[in-house]
């Protein structure tokens, strides 16, 4: 089995973590929650959203979240714009890198951000445009890349053309997105090797949700097939409330301790990854959704006094 021998995570759990949250969580808490996930040791941190607040109600303290967080240099603190005005408010924020989010359904594509497919295109373009002239950087997401709630089955091809023009477009990298943790290790290997007949493997990123328990498998396999850059969530928080189903992404401490065991390395502090999941658990007033925070807590609570 070839493996990388180092793997970027990008942490989503500020933004794809709390925007399904019913419990809109303070912006001092966010922000802490930052602080802590740089204090970690991560490389990128996807930290909020410029979308509608009427469309999502969580994400609407976007700025004041940009604001208050401390930057570290040499990470990233990506954010999500979905048109022109999400990348102008982004940019009167503050952000230094964004990302459009695009999707491989025709309906899903309707539903998440009210156009069809190609009409998405054409505001990335503008996005990226404005971005090219800033010299901020753009991260693609493609997502129902292993299936649609509303479609079901989505074909790899659908998945790689959707992609390979984002990429044509100008962003950096894209990522694929399992909104709904459908996928399976073979159809991510599937999905990844349709995405890498045009483009190189290094421009591509995987996204799991993990509602099928699937996404370290498919992790696993789509490191053997070249990938190395990984999103995940901590505590697994996360989800889309334009995707019916879908529930939390990969949880970070989990991918991380998978990835410790094979030798990759991430420069990520796993213990301290662990406390942030139990701080925003605690927040949330539930236990952290990653297996691994829970064996070690179990751990804890056993040790001989
Ligand atoms: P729309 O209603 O078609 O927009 O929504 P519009 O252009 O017709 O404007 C309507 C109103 O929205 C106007 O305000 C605009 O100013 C305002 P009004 O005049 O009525 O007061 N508006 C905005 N406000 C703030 N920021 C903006 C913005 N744009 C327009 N950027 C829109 C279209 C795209 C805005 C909407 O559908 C939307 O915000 N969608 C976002 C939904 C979302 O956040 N989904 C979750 C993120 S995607 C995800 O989770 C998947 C991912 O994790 C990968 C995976 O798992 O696969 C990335
Ligand atoms: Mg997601």
């Amino acid at each position: 089995m070839r493996l990388p021998k180092q793997v970027k995570i990008v942490e989503v759990g500020p933004r794809d973590g709390l925007q399904k949250e019913r419990l809109i969580v303070p912006t001092d808490v966010k922000i802490e929650l930052i602080n802590r996930l740089t204090a970690c040791g991560l490389q990128a941190i996807e930290a909020t959203s410029f979308v509608s607040p009427t469309w999502m109600p969580q994400m609407a303290d976007n700025a004041q979240v940009m604001a208050g967080i401390q930057r570290r240099d040499g990470v990233s603190y990506p954010v999500l714009v979905p048109n022109l005005q999400g990348f102008e408010a982004a940019m009167a924020a503050g952000a230094e890198e964004v990302a459009v989010f695009g999707a491989a359904s025709e309906t899903f594509s309707r539903k998440n951000i009210n156009c069809s497919i190609a009409e998405s295109l054409e505001r990335f373009a503008t996005v990226i445009e404005a971005a090219k002239k800033k010299g901020v950087k753009v991260r693609g997401a493609v997502s129902c890349a292993l299936g649609c709630p509303y479609e079901g089955e989505v074909a790899p091809a659908a998945v790689a053309k959707v992609a390979a023009r984002m990429l044509e477009l100008g962003c950096y990298e894209i990522f694929l997105g399992d909104t709904i943790g459908v996928g399976t290790p073979g159809r991510a290997q599937a999905v990844v090797d349709a995405v890498a007949d045009k483009m190189p493997r290094e421009l591509i990123a995987v996204h799991f949700h993990d509602t099928y328990g699937q996404a370290l498998a498919n992790i696993l396999a789509v490191l053997e097939r070249g990938i190395s850059v990984i999103d995940s969530s901590v505590a697994g928080l996360g989800g889309c409330p334009y995707a019916a189903g879908a529930s939390g992404n990969v949880a970070s401490e989990d991918l991380l301790y998978m990835l410790n065991g094979l030798g990759i390395e991430t420069g990520v502090d796993l213990d301290r990854l662990i406390e942030t999941g139990n701080f925003i658990s605690g927040i949330l007033g539930r236990p952290s959704d990653s297996k691994v925070a829970r064996a070690r807590g179990a751990a804890l609570a056993f040790r001989p006094v």
